[in-house]
């Protein structure tokens, strides 16, 4: 697996403004990789949420977004970490309809199925970390 990251960025995810900036440089970048309509929506969407659970779940955190190239494919992989509470009931919370905040509890299922790679890694009193990545297709 040969893979090249183009650009990083490090983004810090601690206000609602933060979370629209997180947004728009996935829509970037997303697009600078050549991903189509769809799929910049998708991913833009995804960002969008993963952003927003790392600050009103996660306490505030960071976004990685990087332009990347694996294999002759393009993409683009965001990874979002915070060191809040973590998730207790992970497949409680993808399944789709849980939520902690009296909201819709369809950022993290919404998300999955947005994305072609979701990875989370998430430890009770130590935090989250959400991996995702949207390719580009020909
Ligand atoms: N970064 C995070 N840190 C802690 N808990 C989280 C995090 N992201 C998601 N969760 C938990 O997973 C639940 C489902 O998340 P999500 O599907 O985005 O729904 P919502 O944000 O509407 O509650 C949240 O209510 C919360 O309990
Ligand atoms: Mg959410």
């Amino acid at each position: 697996m040969a893979e090249r990251v183009l650009s990083r960025d490090e983004l810090r995810i601690t206000s609602e403004s933060d979370v629209v900036v997180v947004r728009r440089r996935a829509q970037t970048v997303a697009h600078e990789r050549g991903l189509g309509t769809f799929a910049v929506a998708a991913i833009t969407t995804a960002a969008s949420e993963l952003a927003r659970n790392t600050l009103t779940h996660g306490g505030g955190g960071a976004a990685r977004v990087e332009s990347i190239v694996r294999d002759g494919k393009n993409g683009v992989r965001m990874v979002f970490s915070d060191q809040g509470p973590g998730i207790a009931d992970l497949s409680r919370a993808l399944a789709g309809g849980f939520s902690t905040a009296k909201s819709l509890g369809l950022g993290l299922s919404g998300s999955k199925r947005l994305v072609d790679e979701f990875h989370i890694d998430s430890t009770p009193g130590a935090g989250t970390v959400v991996t995702v990545v949207k390719w580009a297709r020909y």
